[in-house]
């Protein structure tokens, strides 16, 4: 279905175990803003729902780390995330929490509905149990080493490096998070939802009919898909959470991923009581917007759930990001490695546009992305004040200047090529920005903008009406000349202001200050249009939308951000000091390394070897041949997730043979201090064959 009445848009409930930092904004509320701000332009019937999950591990350990109540964590973070957001413009219809009453009734009343239909199974089971802190461990309560990578310090739910999901009985040499104790098993009983009874379903609303999703989303749920889904026990031993709804269940929960989602309908049922026109009738478009670690819960878990409660609408998309590194460091809350909205919003007070436009320019649409303060700086110099800033300023500047402070005529008689060229622009700028956000595509969407102000600065640049008017004593005619540019430049502006209010609300309201105009002119139909401002109209005076800003405020972030980090728990020594404490090789001459030809190839194909955990069987084109090469990588990455990938070959190692299956050549792999491996590839993609040297 495309003809949608309603929009419904979520972004991830955040645990209210903390402040949120840029890495949050950037993976989805951001995005979601952008998309909701655009649709509620367009004038659509939509409703933008958030909120914080605050059941669960992640809470109940912070108030023991903290020495309080989980109750006082979640009202302490709740307001604090609640009022990150307001300062960054992040646009809830609702921001609600899932320790309201409303959302205990529904989550309850969802659960007991799959339980008197027969959907779960009731299962008594052993499992870990601290003796020490009187507690069953499940999820994060229990930390070990990671089947898959290795990491001593996996969760009994996901492995953080390696982003395995994993339950606590996969974890190798098990131990508490909150004693460090040895667990024993001991008896439970919990309600299992059979998810593998879902897969035919999943199969073909998912698989069949969502190919349009995003390549990250969809290669995830196909590799879930791919190797069989198991029942998920749907309930805890705690006493934090929504209560099960059945007998004789004192100390039981529902599994905090089986109420939070249920928290978007719970939050709408207190937004509107028309809150189930936007989940129940099929002409609803529902849209998640999250991080890439909760693909599986948003696009197979709450799915399944809807299916098997029946009455719902699914998920017409779920553009997951990836994630955003800081400073080329994985975001890290133990290690305080993060930027936190909450302080950014202190340090560059009226500035939250420019952390908008940074983190959209910069986003991990389609991989891990890396924040910089640099980066932060030039992005804000060179663009945001050379280019859009600057464009809107020459322009009010002149026109009060030239113009006499008001909106000049556009003379038919002596426009010219150049004025044509760029009206054009608005209206085809304008088709693609929309084109752009209904496929989620943020960035390019934003560069567009960005490109119709600095075509904008170019046409100025190149009429140079500052130098026409000293041409006016001798050849009044030139006004002319003058106000066409200034007509043009000043319609451009207002278009700006549409187009830029999605991604940079604060910088269209402030254009809408300058231009005297109201709210109602950033309706989206309006965008493309050359006669916004009526001929004549007084305009305020200029005032500056960006500053720029100065090499002490980013060394002092730079600053902040390391002497504010700890190092990592575990390890002895910082990433940094074990890769420069790894030896060097002996020194090699110019002919030694001559003799080795490397080329760049596209992996075609991956599979396991049978019989041989380490190994990978990868096809790889290398622009005139295809290459079988066997590399020891399959414990790092699923042969699904890296076709595709280009990566650099040396293409002229002898043959090996490796479990019965000849080898010819070997891929190059970059190894991080913490043995994470890490594809070696150029920059941009190249035809495969293509030389390095
Ligand atoms: O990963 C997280 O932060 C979760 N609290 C997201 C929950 S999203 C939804 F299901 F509520
Ligand atoms: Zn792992």
């Amino acid at each position: 279905m495309t003809d949608f009445k309603r929009y419904l848009v979520t972004a991830a409930l955040p645990y209210a175990n903390g402040p949120v930092h840029i890495g949050h904004l950037a993976g989805c509320y951001l995005p979601a803003d952008i998309y909701v701000r655009y649709q509620r332009a367009r004038k659509r019937d939509i409703k933008f729902i958030g909120g914080s999950d605050e059941h669960g591990v992640p809470i109940t350990i912070r108030a023991l780390k903290e020495g309080i109540t989980p109750q006082q964590v979640v009202d302490k973070y709740h307001a604090l995330i609640k009022e990150s957001f307001e300062q960054m413009g992040i646009s809830f219809d609702i921001y609600s929490r899932t320790s309201n009453q409303v959302h205990h009734e529904t989550a309850a009343a969802f659960f007991k509905k799959l339980y008197d239909d027969g959907l779960f199974e009731e299962k008594e089971t052993e499992q870990y149990y601290d003796e020490k802190a009187n507690l069953f461990l499940a999820d994060r309560y229990i930390i070990g080493t990671c089947p898959v990578c290795g990491n001593e310090n996996a969760y009994g739910d996901q492995c953080e490096r390696c982003g395995s999901s994993l339950s606590p009985e996969q974890l190798i040499n098990p131990r508490s998070a909150l004693s460090d104790a040895v667990p024993v098993k001991r008896k439970t009983r919990h309600w299992y939802f059979p998810l593998q009874d879902y897969e035919p379903w999943l199969n073909e609303w998912l698989i069949e009919g969502h190919k349009e999703w995003k390549n990250n989303v969809y290669g995830q749920c196909k590799s879930w898909l791919d190797s069989g889904l198991q029942s998920r026990a749907m309930t805890r031993d705690s006493n934090w959470g929504v209560k099960v709804p059945l007998p004789n269940t004192e100390g039981k929960v529902l599994y905090v991923w089986f109420d939070a989602p249920i928290g978007y309908i719970s939050a709408t049922k207190e937004l509107t009581p028309q809150w189930a026109d936007y989940w129940c009738k099929e002409d609803t478009k529902l849209v998640h917007f999250i991080g890439k670690d909760n693909i599986v819960f948003h696009c197979i878990i709450f799915p399944s759930m809807l299916k098997a409660h029946g009455g719902y609408v699914f998920p017409d998309n779920v553009p997951a990001n990836e994630f955003l590194n800081i400073e080329g460091e994985k975001v890290s809350t133990s290690r305080n490695w993060a930027v936190w909205v909450h302080e950014y919003v202190k340090d560059f007070p009226e500035q939250q546009d420019v952390l908008r436009y940074v983190l959209c320019a910069n986003a991990p649409e389609t991989k891990d992305n890396d924040f910089t303060w640099k980066d932060f700086q030039d992005r804000n110099n060179s663009e945001l004040v050379s280019i859009f800033g600057n464009f809107v300023n020459r322009a009010m500047v002149l026109m009060h200047k030239l113009c006499g402070g008001k909106v000049p005529p556009l003379h038919l008689d002596v426009m010219d090529k150049a004025d044509e060229d760029l009206i054009a622009e608005f209206e085809a700028t304008k088709t693609r920005v929309e084109n752009l956000l209904e496929q989620f595509k943020f960035r390019e969407a934003l560069f567009e903008v960005i490109d119709l102000a600095r075509k904008g600065n170019k046409y100025m640049q190149d009429k140079e009406p500052w130098i026409v008017a000293k041409q006016l004593a001798t050849d009044p005619g030139k006004q002319k000349v003058i106000d066409n540019c200034l007509h043009i430049c000043l319609q451009l502006t207002a278009n700006l202001a549409i187009l830029v209010n999605p991604f940079l609300p604060f910088t269209a309201k402030k254009l809408l200050h300058q231009l005297k105009v109201v709210d109602k002119i950033l309706d989206w139909e309006n965008a493309g249009k050359a006669k916004l401002l009526s001929v004549g109209y007084t305009l305020r005076a200029p005032e500056l939308l960006f500053r720029k800003i100065e090499d002490e405020e980013i060394k002092a972030q730079v600053e902040k951000l390391r002497a504010g980090s700890k190092k990592p728990e575990s390890a002895g020594q910082p990433v940094e000091n074990k890769i420069q404490a790894a030896t060097l090789k002996p020194v090699i001459q110019y002919d030694d390394f001559a003799k080795l030809d490397l080329k760049v190839g596209t992996i075609l194909s991956a599979e396991k070897v049978a019989k041989a955990d380490k190994l990978l069987k990868l096809e790889i084109d290398l622009g005139t041949e295809k290459r079988t090469i066997v590399s020891g990588i399959a414990l790092h990455f699923a042969p699904e997730a890296i076709v595709g990938k280009q990566v650099v070959v040396v293409a002229n190692l002898a043959p090996r043979k490796m479990k019965g299956i000849e080898s010819n050549g070997m891929i190059l792999m970059a190894e991080d201090g913490e043995g994470k491996l890490h594809f070696v590839k150029p920059e941009d993609s190249v035809d495969p064959g293509s030389g390095v040297s």
